[in-house]
């Protein structure tokens, strides 16, 4: 039998995001990593490194494990440019969304889209997001508050998985909103994201989490303990958008539940992040919403102080986060929350997997999925230094080249944007 690897990327500088606590990046200079079977089967110093069928020269540039973005409300159709307009005249988004708007605005365009379209759009924006490098991707439903209309959001979610452009983790967001036909029947509907929703995705193996939107405007903290608890109770993850707009006692709540993370943050006392790092809770930063919204980013320092772990995200939605940029989010992570660069690193690819439970992603080491991503610059800390703009050399997901196969043994002319 031959033992010889099926890819061998070498000439890299590569990061693993494995290292241990005192050099978490774990660079490895001049190395290699090899695949066999669509798993990563080999890491070392590239001088070192086995024979295999297939070489790629990566020519000096860094390699990460493929980034993770670890909050999306990736499926949902229709522009809402006219509500951005309206904001920036000085409306506010809950006052617009009390209106009618809002959430509302995309459940309506969302609903009215056929399967085919909400997938292209859906694709899309997942091929957008692996164009830089991310390969693993957590959906988020609710733009259907409807049974069949929440299912099918999730159904278009794990479509893409399965046509292979990401990988995907799943999140029932029932409670994101009331639908406008529910409107004086708020406990009904709620009750019924509990009782019908939560075991509807769960039979048909299609949600892997459960989210809340927990805020003012949204729901309370004993609505979410209601919907929450009822999840984990049938066995799925919890996780909840926790204080984007006034401290609920949300983040208490995701300890006390032992959500994977809670997100947003940018409203939360110390007590509430003192739990959420007893409970290893992960804080997800979203800077295009806090962008969006021009509110007072949360503050890196506190949260490194408190002990809680940071991930950040694109948030992805047609609200407050249109963007597929999720080093553009690393590098505002930075700016507005003082993220310091080899954190915002980790909070794209080991913290976020960590967020968005998944088990096997946001690190290279042997016998995980090889899941790269290769970029331009030779410096890992360059993905949170561009203000946008940056884009993967070359993706592979599960062992196969899906974006930029290298001329094979031949570094091609470098020209690093920074
Ligand atoms: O994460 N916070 C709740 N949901 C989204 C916004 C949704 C929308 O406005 O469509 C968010 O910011
Ligand atoms: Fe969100």
């Amino acid at each position: 039998m031959d033992d010889a690897l099926d890819l061998l990327l070498h000439d890299a500088r590569v990061v693993t995001c494995d290292g241990p606590d005192g050099a978490p990046l774990g660079v490895v200079e001049r190395g290699a990593v090899g695949v066999r079977g669509g798993r990563v089967a080999w890491i070392g110093p590239a001088a070192e490194a086995p024979r295999a069928a297939r070489r790629i020269d990566a020519g000096g540039r860094v390699l990460l494990p493929g980034l993770v973005d670890p909050h999306t409300h990736l499926v949902f159709a229709g522009s809402r440019v006219d509500e951005l307009a309206r904001r920036l005249g000085g409306e506010d988004y809950r006052a617009i969304a009390a209106a009618g708007g809002g959430i509302a605005a995309t459940v309506r365009a969302t609903r009215a889209a056929s399967d085919e379209a909400l997938f292209d759009a859906a694709a899309a924006r997942a091929l957008a997001l692996r164009a830089r490098g991310v390969t693993s991707v957590e959906i988020k439903s609710g733009y259907g508050l409807e049974l069949a209309h929440e299912l099918r959001s999730l159904a278009v979610a794990r479509r893409l998985a399965r046509e292979g452009i990401v990988r995907v983790t799943t999140s029932l967001l029932g409670a994101h909103a009331v639908p406008k036909e529910r409107a004086g029947d708020r406990a009904g509907y709620l009750e019924e994201v509990a009782t019908q929703m939560i075991p509807r995705a769960i039979e048909a193996g299609l949600a892997d989490a459960c989210d809340v939107y927990l805020d003012d405007g949204a729901f309370s903290r004993d609505e979410a303990a209601r919907v929450l608890g009822a999840a984990k109770a049938a066995g799925l993850a919890v996780r909840a958008h926790v204080g984007q707009f006034a401290d609920l006692g949300g983040a208490e709540l995701a300890a006390e539940l032992g959500a994977r993370s809670a997100d947003h943050l940018e409203q939360v006392s110390d007590a509430g992040l003192r739990a959420m790092a007893a409970a290893g809770v992960t804080a997800v930063l979203l800077p295009g919403a806090w962008r969006t919204l021009r509110q007072t980013p949360p503050d890196a320092a506190r949260m490194r102080r408190l002990g809680v772990r940071v991930a950040v995200g694109t948030d992805c939605n047609p609200g407050t986060s249109p963007t597929v940029d999720l080093p553009l989010m690393a590098a505002l992570a930075a700016r507005d929350a003082g993220l310091e660069l080899d954190e915002c690193v980790l909070a794209i690819t080991r913290e976020a997997a960590r967020a968005a439970g998944l088990a096997e992603a946001g690190r290279i080491r042997v016998g995980w999925p090889a899941d790269l991503a290769l970029f331009e610059e030779d410096d890992p800390r360059a993905l949170a230094y561009a203000l946008g703009g940056t884009m993967a050399r070359a993706v592979v997901l599960g062992g196969a080249v899906v974006l930029g196969g290298l001329v094979e043994d031949e570094p091609p002319p470098r020209a690093p944007l920074w």
